[in-house]
Formats: structure tokens, sequence, C-alpha cells
């Protein structure tokens, strides 16, 4: 404790003992600011991902690689528990939720090219994120795990997918809970920290309207909200409650505390990440807790290519088209006449098109070659690579940007008509509808994206602005992470709107006060007015 010398330097005993006291003191003081303001040594951190969904586990998968290359000890609650990894990570495996899809035959590629979903389902959206927490919390390892009273945590960091019901775990653990969302700033996950944004020009988070909004797309936008706030309030959150009392009420008194209100616990999240980046225009403005971290899942540098694939692209005289409908929807689900198709578009092309599908496909053209797995970051990092032909996932359109690659996207599903939309938006993509026309509709496309330079030009600016910040995303998020750590939950950091009801935020106690009196003030004049014709009749009959 060399900072305290200087107060031990007096001569007189007294003082000196007066000094000793004061010395103390201050030793206690500082080690309390040290621990404090830089005593995050080792945090304990629950990373919680119950989705079955690949892409997300993502996400997660990043989260968990920051906070241990940062010496931190992680438990990871995963879909996909990882292999090789070190001993400060902890996995609990729910593999188990992955039945939860294959059950839910609306969710393949066949069912999207049948229906033509455009309209997303709001209600079974919210009910499949409830099936997933009820499943998780049923699932045998993870109530293993949280019967474990011995068990210890610094933070909980979770998946934020419309279900806030694992916010429980913050009170099992009494610590700060951070979530993380794997879309932007949407109005519907800034209401848990602030206030959803004015649907006049922040657009609801599934719409592929583009502000400035038409009249009636600005009411669309406002139905929207009003629907998705009715089926939450009305129909989704009272299970939600029911669902939190029945898990934590006993988690919660193993430890001998009590549950506290559901609403309590919902609200209370020290910060949210965002998957996304200050490259996206007409983003809403968003709460001081609400932190953009784009990008952070992607590897960097990254991996090196297989040799095989490196010799292939390194040799694509006439540059490389990478083709993927991600993980979720996979190409072999397909129907056999649109893969012929494609097979026959691509093979029209001078250029050598690599298509990440996960069976073989015999009497392929020279150009073309099947992917079964895709290092998908490495082929987008390759100077020959043209453009990239997506469905648009979250991931991918982090992605496309990071490495400046234009992009020809099919949305299928959710949040890909959002990111197409903003993709287009942003001038850099070209939008295919899914269909069974996809081949003749994708051929026009394809040749647009090879002529006109307008695309790469602009994905060229915005990978600009993307990469031009402080410090790299990954590096952002543990930051956060330490600071809600030290500073208890970052209390400083919360918006005062959380405390102020609908009816005050809008003014409608105003508007009932006004209505009263302009009542009173019209009683008055009838009175007075019956009054004065009164007498004026009383007059005329006199
Ligand atoms: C809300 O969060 C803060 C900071 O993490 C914590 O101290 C407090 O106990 C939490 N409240 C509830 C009701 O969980």
């Amino acid at each position: 404790m060399r900072l305290c010398r200087p107060y031990i330097t007096v001569g007189d005993r007294r003082v000196l003992h007066l000094h000793a006291v004061t010395r103390n003191k201050m030793k206690l003081l500082i080690l309390f600011g040290l621990t404090l303001l830089c005593g995050v040594e080792s945090l304990k951190v629950l990373v919680y991902y119950p989705l079955p969904v690949r892409s997300v586990s993502m996400l997660g998968n990043g989260v968990v690689r920051h906070l241990l290359d940062a010496g931190h000890e992680v438990t990871y609650v995963t879909v996909y528990p990882l292999k090789n990894m070190p001993p400060t990570l902890k996995q609990v495996d729910i593999s188990g939720n992955e039945e939860m899809l294959a059950k839910d035959d609306s969710l393949s590629i066949s069912h999207m090219l049948e229906n033509n979903v455009q309209d997303n389902d709001v209600l079974h959206i919210q009910e499949f994120a409830k099936e997933n927490t009820r499943q998780t919390f049923t699932n045998k390892n993870f109530t293993k795990f949280l019967q474990d009273t011995s068990q210890r945590f610094d933070l909980v960091f979770s998946d934020l997918f419309e279900s806030e019901v694992c916010a429980g775990l913050s009170v099992v653990y009494d610590c700060p809970l951070v979530w993380f969302y794997s879309m932007g700033a949407h109005w519907n996950v800034l209401r848990l920290i602030d206030e959803g944004r004015n649907p006049a020009y922040d657009p609801d988070y599934l719409t592929t309207n583009v502000v400035p909004f038409s009249f009636l797309e600005r009411v669309e936008q406002l139905w929207a909200r009003i629907k998705y706030m009715a089926l939450k309030t009305f129909i989704t959150l009272p299970d939600e409650k029911k669902m939190y009392e029945e898990i934590f009420t006993p988690l919660v008194a193993q430890r001998g505390r009590t549950l506290p209100n559901y609403e309590d616990v919902i609200y209370n999240a020290s910060i949210i990440f965002g998957n996304e980046h200050n490259a996206v225009k007409l983003r809403p403005s968003t709460p001081q807790n609400f932190k953009y971290i784009g990008g952070m899942h992607i590897p960097d540098p990254v991996t090196p290519l297989p040799k095989k694939l490196q010799d292939l692209m390194d040799n694509a005289k006439h540059g490389v088209i990478y083709f993927s409908m991600g993980s979720f929807f996979k190409s072999k689900h397909l129907p056999k006449s649109l893969v012929r198709g494609l097979v026959k578009t691509f093979g029209e092309l001078k250029e050598t098109v690599l298509w990440k599908f996960e069976e073989d496909l015999p009497d392929l053209p020279s150009n073309l070659h099947i992917l079964q797995w895709a290092p998908q970051s490495s082929i987008l990092a390759h100077k020959n690579l043209k453009f990239f032909i997506t469905h648009g996932g979250l991931l991918s359109s982090i992605e496309a940007i990071h490495f400046g690659v234009p992009v020809i996207a099919i949305p299928v599903y959710f949040d890909q008509f959002t990111n197409v939309r903003k993709a287009v938006e942003n001038g850099y993509a070209i939008r295919v509808p899914l269909s069974y026309d996809l081949p003749e509709t994708l051929r026009p496309a394809i040749k647009s994206m090879l002529t006109d330079n307008t695309y790469k030009k602009r994905i060229t600016e915005l990978s600009t602005i993307y990469h031009d910040r402080l410090v790299p995303p990954g590096k952002e998020m543990v930051h956060w992470v330490e600071h809600v750590v030290r500073t208890r939950g970052a209390l400083h950091l919360r918006s005062p709107a959380l405390n102020v009801p609908l009816y005050q935020r809008l003014f409608l106690d105003l508007l009932a006060v006004i209505l009263i009196i302009l009542y009173i003030i019209k009683r008055i004049i009838n009175n007075l007015t019956r009054k004065t014709s009164k007498k004026t009749d009383k007059k005329k009959k006199n």
C-alpha cells in the first residue's frame, strides 16, 4: 500500500496514532475502491442460450469465447455443446431442446415455399419461445444444475428471444442480468430497459416497411405494436408469470429467499447487447444501457481455408460466387426440380460457384462445387469472392458488411425479411423472393451483381464505417460485462422512463384534467345561460 505512505511521515506519537487509524481506514477505503474499480479478476458468468437454432448459438459461442479469452470462468447452458474447451468452461448440455424443431413442420423450407409466409405469426413465435423455456427448465441436466445450491455467479448473460421468464436466473444467483438480443434496437426489447420508440418512425421488428412511412404503413406499424402487446399482455404473459413462479419459487426458497414480482425482475436487466452496428442507417435512438456489439461472433483473423478450397478460390479466374441458405433451412430440403433448375442457372456462368449443400449432387457443371460444410467467414474474406447469395440471416447480414461482400438475398422466414429490407435500404443487396421460379428470377439479379458495381461500392463504404470503432465488438462486450459487475448492476445507466407508467408518459392524466375542467366550464356556462334566459323570460312575462 505505497499509496498511504505520506500519512505516516509525521513524528508526534499522538498524531501518528491518529494517523494510524486514518491509515487503516484509508487502506480499507482504497482496497474497497480498487475492488470497485479494477477488482474484477476472474468473474463467474452463467451464459444461457436455450434456443435450438444454430445461428443463435453461434452468437453464444462468440460470447463464451470472448469471456474465456478475458480470463473469466463460464458456465454455458447450450443446445450445441462445444468440444475441446479449456477447464474454465463448464457446459450444461440441453441438446434435448432440438426435438422441438423436429416436431414443428411449419419451420421447413418446403412449407415456406408452399405457403409463401411473408407475414410472421406473432403468437406462434411467442408460444414457441414459451415452449422452449418450459422445455429447458424441465431438462434433466439443467434441473440438476439448478438444484446445486453451491453454485455462485457474478452475472447472468442470457439470450433474449420473445420470453423473459429466464430473468429469474438472476434472482436465483442474486446477481445482475444482461440480455443479448440477436437483432437490432427494436422497440419490443427497448421497452424492457426504457420505452419503445415512436412507431411513426421506428419500424416493427418483423416488418418490411421502410422509413419514411406512408399513411397506411404508419397505421400498420401502430397496429403491429398494439397486436404484439395485446397478445403478449393477455395471452402470453399470464402463462409466463405462472411458469416463473412454478420454476423459481422453490429454487429461490432453497437459497433462503423469497421470489420478487415477475414485473420487477423482467424490467431489471443492467444492459441489453444488440447484434447490430453503426453501419446500419435509420436506427432508432437507443438508451445508454443498450450496446451495439454486432460482429463480435466473427473470428478475427479468420481461420485459414482448407487447402483444397483455398486452391479452388485462388485459381478462380473469373471470381467466385458463394451460395448458402444458412444452417436452419437446409438446401437439401429444397424440391428436386428447384435444385435441378438452380444447377442449370449456375452452370451457365463463367464464375466459379460454391454452394453449401448438405449432400452430394450428381452431374455437376465444372464451375459448380458443393460444400457440405462451409467455413463461411473464411470464404467471405477471400479476395476473389464477388458476391454472396444468402437467406439473409442475422449472422450472414453482418458478415457481409464485415467482409465487404454485396449480397443477393432470398429471405425465408422471421427476421430475414427485416434483415433483407435493411440490406436493400442500405444499397448493397438485391432481394429475390423464394419461389419455384427461383432459377429464373435469380438470373437477372446475378447479372446486375456482376455488371453494376454500385453494390460493391456501397458495401465497401459500409464496411469502412463498421470497422471504424474504438475497440472491436468482443472487447467492448467484455468491458461492459465487467463494468456491470464492478458497479453492482450499473444502476447509473438506467433510464428514468422505466419508472414512469404509460399513462404518465402519454400525459393521459393531464388530458383527463383538461377534459374535466372543460366539462366544468361548460356546466357553469350552461347554468349561467339558463339563469339569464330565465330572467329574460320573467322580464318578458312581466
Ligand atoms: C435488480 O437489479 C439490481 C442490480 O443487479 C439488484 O441489486 C436488485 O436486487 C434487482 N432487483 C430485483 C427485484 O431482482
